[in-house]
């Protein structure tokens, strides 16, 4: 199999993915009216679906061939949605899937009503699949640590101080721990060979952790057209992300002065600000050590994977962990 970037992965899939959009879309309607269009707003609004691509992608990687795979998978990205839903409310955040986010569009009473139901909504779904489902305490602990990495982030919210490490304890719980459970259910529907499945989880673990690091080099660096998000935004609400923490240890103490100015200022980034960043962004090199630094945990994914069987999938699961480190969207 030829080197594959994220678009031909999604097409390998392609008949999964099909079935798993249709039951998003079957399993979220709701007959009140003003809710269901939020819902719909956020369930048609695109995204890339990288929590389901893994969950197939790991299941095929161990041998599955049924079809159980799509209401887990389905189930996963409805969790990820609605913390995208109350995480924009928390974040003020403007736009989202280049759309505006449903709380700005319906206010945060329904943005929380949304998030809150499609959460009933998984719990509803996963209970279909009988108590015995090993799926539900991988995606209840998934849940809980992803809760949990966001409330210790929103506690952390403003402190200048924060270290790199803290840093990636947070981003393990709150992205590494929902990618990290797609891969491991995926995983276990296919295979009860522990190796494997202990191999795959890792790998999820370690590519979830890149991916947000990439997430926060791109609030400063992407294309805003493509990234589909406001930029400047993390700063802007006072979380100090990863590229940023780099440039505070690294920086002269005049400059460290002015970071913390611009990080506790209320108003958004003037154009002076973003481009005075911009400059310290390029004089650190962040975008090289964020790049270096992400390429080392997709490698360590890599590297997991190893004792893989050789299929396509296994491939495609490689190229993905590739793919994120060069993605601007
Ligand atoms: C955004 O996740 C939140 C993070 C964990 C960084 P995605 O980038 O997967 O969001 P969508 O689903 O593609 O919009
Ligand atoms: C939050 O991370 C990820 C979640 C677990 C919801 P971010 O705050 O960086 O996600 P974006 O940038 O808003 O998508
Ligand atoms: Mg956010
Ligand atoms: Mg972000």
């Amino acid at each position: 199999m030829v080197n594959l970037d994220f678009n031909n992965i999604t097409k390998i899939i392609a008949n999964d993915l099909e079935e798993i959009e249709r039951i998003l879309l079957e399993k979220t309607r709701i007959h009140y009216d003003f809710v269901d269009d939020a819902v719909r707003h956020v369930i048609e609004g695109g995204g890339k679906r990288l929590r389901p691509i893994l969950l197939i992608l790991s299941s095929k990687a161990c041998g599955y061939t049924g079809t159980g795979a799509h209401i887990l998978a389905a189930c996963i990205e409805l969790i990820h949605v609605a913390s995208l839903v109350h995480d924009d409310v928390l974040d003020d955040a403007p736009i989202r899937r280049s759309q505006a986010t449903l709380h700005s569009k319906w206010g945060n009473k329904v943005a929380v009503l949304v998030g809150d139901y499609l959460h009933a909504r998984v719990l509803s779904m996963l209970a279909s699949r009988g108590s015995d489902d090993p799926a539900l305490e991988i995606l209840a602990k998934a849940a809980q640590a992803m809760c949990e990495g966001e409330v210790i982030h929103a506690y952390k919210n403003g402190d200048f101080e924060i270290c790199e490490n803290s840093y990636l304890k947070i981003v393990e719980l709150k992205t590494g721990k929902l990618i990290s459970a797609s891969c491991h259910t995926g995983a276990i529907l296919g295979t009860k060979n522990l190796e494997h499945v202990n191999a795959l989880t890792k790998y999820g673990e370690l590519i979830g952790i890149a991916f947000q690091i990439i997430d926060d080099l791109l609030d400063f660096v992407a294309d805003p057209e493509k990234f589909g998000k406001q930029p400047f935004k993390d700063l802007h609400e006072g979380k100090l992300t990863f590229p940023m923490i780099y440039v505070r240890e690294n920086c002269t103490k005049e400059e460290r002065k002015t970071l913390e100015d611009i990080f506790n200022t209320v108003e958004p980034a003037s154009d002076q600000t973003i481009e005075w960043m911009n400059q310290l962004l390029e004089s650190y090199r962040v975008k090289s050590y964020c790049l270096k630094v992400t390429q080392k945990y997709v490698d360590r994914a890599k590297a997991a994977l190893n004792v893989l069987p050789n299929t396509d999938a296994k491939v495609a699961l490689n190229n993905l962990g590739d793919s994120l480190v060069s993605r601007d969207s």
